[in-house]
């Protein structure tokens, strides 16, 4: 090993002590052979090659026994990306089967899925949100600043809160009790009274009381 050489494995040990969380993988490289090696990155990056991964290695100083991988390649995932796009994903240990990914598309998509889940933000402005569980928002305060369509039923455990009209074309199953002075049809439900036409004399008879 040459004294550049010697110089640059002096600072990766240090690296690689354990004061730091070093990142290893055992990789193979184009030619064949298998290394363990040490993953360097963009900073503020963190992955590990899958097994199996193909790896560029750059020799450092003149001793051929001193790599590090300058670049991967895994060459069982076939590549879908177009000129422009950058698709980030993860596969499992075995580098054979993409798991999740992050899909920056050349027509503004934006692609984010795993085998149940596929969240879709459209250039028209359309998101969309396909999953095969539950989805659960889980905040302070969930704000939607214009309409919403349900198709599907509806379970509400808190109360209810309405401004505006309400238009209902389906029965109502109550098993509570309306409270204040609600009107329906012009009659307010707790001041309105029966009238009553006259009875079989002609005499007049008293409106029934107030509803209670
Ligand atoms: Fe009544």
């Amino acid at each position: 090993m040459g004294r550049i050489g010697r110089v640059i494995k002096s600072f990766i040990d240090k690296l690689s002590g354990s004061g730091t969380n070093a990142q290893f993988s055992s990789v193979e490289e184009f030619s064949g052979d298998q290394r363990t090696a040490q993953v360097f990155g963009p900073c503020n990056e963190d992955f590990a090659p899958p097994e199996n991964c193909k790896t560029l290695d750059v020799q450092l100083g003149r001793d051929r026994g001193f790599l590090v991988s300058a670049a991967y390649h895994n060459q069982l995932i076939e590549p879908v990306a177009v000129h422009g796009e950058r698709r980030l994903y993860s596969t499992n240990q075995a580098g054979d089967t993409v798991m999740s990914e992050i899909f920056l598309k050349q027509d503004g998509t934006i692609l984010i899925k795993n085998a149940e889940v596929t969240i879709t933000a459209s250039p028209s402005g359309l998101l969309t949100i396909v999953t095969s569980g539950n989805s659960e928002i889980t905040s302070a305060k969930t704000i939607i600043n214009n309409d919403v369509e349900i198709i599907g039923n509806v379970d509400i455990t808190g109360n209810v809160g309405i401004v505006g009209g309400t238009n209902m074309t389906g029965s109502i199953g109550m098993t509570g009790t309306i409270t204040g002075a609600a009107v329906f049809n012009g009659a307010a439900s707790n001041t309105h009274i029966h009238p009553q036409g006259n009875d079989s004399y002609g005499n007049t008879e008293q409106d029934t009381g107030v509803a209670k």
